[in-house]
């Protein structure tokens, strides 16, 4: 599918989608439009109760004396309310509406009304993304899909007074949707695709947009004492990676790197702590925070960014066999730190704890950010509406929730306290990796932070916003990429320059 900008006009096939603000507002296109077919898009929209409301959508199939074979009206809201999030939306409706309809070509008309802050420019440009990243699909083992559910639409043309500045400013976010869509892939595939080597191959691939790429495997990784991680990918027969990612795009090369860290878990059977077989197919997404610091990088290198950034994940598989790790194991991380493992499918903070210290040692980072699907207990505290957020930092916490709320990929901070700290006290060990049922993800949150030096740091929770079970205003269901756009808009506004 084509995106492209243009001034308005009306097109004379395929589908045209016309915005109507709440109240029943129409800009002068839309009315004009309206008049040319003698108000059957008024009347079809008084008979189907749609006053332009947010969401709300109406299609008016071969409208006498037009040429196009569709009209969608699409309702964007009160104009004081439209922001980039609204735009986006309305570009994904669009595209929801029309992408298999059998149609090839969709003129979007762009035209922001009295009220609405946005300029031309920035309107067209954000329902140009929306409209791309709903688009996606991951359908490459579909080989007997029928014609009708595949996407019909080819091209797509954005209508609006300003389309060279449109398309100027679509041209960045352009790159960070290729970033989103590498990233819903990663975590779309199936572990048997993607697996710890296989992950770290695909990553090396990304050197093409001027990142560098460094794999470690177990036998670096053990020279370095990361029994932590190592003893989570200890059943599995593929080989664990740590794989560090470099965009050098700061104006001093010497300056502290941002640092984002992954959990790469490519498959989390829990291993001899076995998860119940109902729904462990998910488990192939527990790779989710890593793909998101993939995205991200894809996304600042893509897009040039001004910043110095490190992401580094930690790729493993854990799986149960005669070679696995057991319950009441007790391992050397890299950091010194000793820590029973009472149970072996709370494996993510293990990884976490080795790549953590080692981006630390490293890297000297000026602030760390991990992301993880961590733990259950998240979803049954925040459900799939927002991440969770803790943090040894207030000013780096306002930072990450303002670019969550920017860009559509919201997050809400939880407690930390030395009491939750108590949880994870060991009788055999400097710690143990669980802390109970209790407030399971702040124990989670405290057992990463005991490898966190005083490095601001802020780690997430994305277990409820990985994968969506239902389609969102931009995010197809399956597998969002969540955080690959918060990570990028943290550098862009806070970061860069
Ligand atoms: N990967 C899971 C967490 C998860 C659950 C992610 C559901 C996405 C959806 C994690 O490794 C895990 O198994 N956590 C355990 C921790 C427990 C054993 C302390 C959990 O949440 O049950
Ligand atoms: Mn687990
Ligand atoms: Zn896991």
């Amino acid at each position: 599918m084509k995106i492209t900008f243009a001034k308005p006009e009306f097109p004379a096939q395929g589908a045209i989608v016309v915005p109507v603000y709440e109240g029943k507002i129409w800009g002068p296109l839309a009315k004009a439009l309206d008049e040319h077919v003698a108000g059957a898009l008024s009347r079809a929209a008084a008979a189907g109760k749609f006053e332009g409301k947010k969401d709300q959508s109406i299609v008016i199939l071969a409208p006498a004396g037009l040429a196009v074979d569709r009209v969608v009206l699409i309702g964007l809201g009160k104009p004081k309310d439209v922001d980039d999030l609204a735009a986006e939306a309305f570009g994904g409706k669009a595209i929801s509406l029309v992408q298999t309809s059998g149609e090839e070509q969709l003129w979007l008309l762009v035209e922001p009304v009295t009220g609405v802050t946005l300029t031309d420019g920035q309107f067209a440009a954000h329902v140009a993304m929306g409209a791309r990243l709903r688009s996606y699909r991951f359908d490459k083992y579909q080989t007997k899909q029928k014609k009708e559910d595949k996407p019909s639409l080819r091209k797509v043309v954005i209508a609006t007074g300003n389309h060279t500045g449109a398309k100027a400013t679509f041209a960045p976010m352009d790159k960070v949707a290729d970033a989103v869509f590498l990233a819903r892939d990663l975590v779309s595939e199936p572990a048997n695709v993607i697996h710890p080597e296989s992950y770290a191959a695909e990553i090396k691939k990304l050197e093409a947009l001027g990142l560098k790429v460094e794999i470690l495997g177990e036998k670096q990784m053990k020279k370095l004492g990361m029994g932590s991680l190592l003893g989570v990918g200890q059943g599995s027969d593929r080989e664990s990676q740590l794989v560090i990612m470099r965009w050098n795009g700061g104006d001093k090369a010497d300056e502290a790197p941002v640092a984002f860290v992954g959990k790469g878990v490519t498959f989390d059977s829990g291993g001899i702590s076995l998860k119940p077989g109902a729904g462990m197919e998910d488990m192939k997404w527990d790779m989710a925070g890593s793909a998101a610091v993939v995205g991200a990088l894809a996304a600042l290198a893509g897009r040039k960014a001004k910043a110095n950034v490190v992401g580094v994940v930690g790729l493993v598989e854990n799986m149960p066999s005669g070679g696995a790790q057991r319950p009441g194991d007790v391992v050397t991380s890299m950091s010194g730190q000793t820590i029973e493992v009472i149970n072996t499918d709370a494996e993510g903070r293990l990884v976490l704890a080795d790549a953590i210290w080692y981006t630390q040692q490293e890297f000297k980072p000026k602030l760390m950010v991990d992301l993880a699907t961590l733990t259950g207990a998240i979803i049954v505290a925040l459900g799939t509406e927002y991440a969770g957020l803790f943090s040894n930092d207030d000013k780096l916490s306002n930072k990450l929730t303002e670019a969550g709320k920017k860009a559509g990929e919201p997050i809400w901070r939880m407690p930390m306290g030395d009491a939750y700290d108590q949880l994870i006290k060991s009788d055999i060990a400097d710690m143990k990796n669980t802390g109970g049922r209790d407030g399971g993800s702040i124990s989670a949150a405290h057992f990463i932070k005991r490898f966190v030096k005083d490095t601001p740091w802020a780690h997430l929770d994305i277990a409820g916003l990985a994968w969506f079970k239902k389609d969102g205003p931009v995010t197809p269901k399956g597998a969002s990429a969540f955080g690959v756009r918060l990570l990028d808009r943290l550098i862009a506004d806070y970061y860069e320059g």
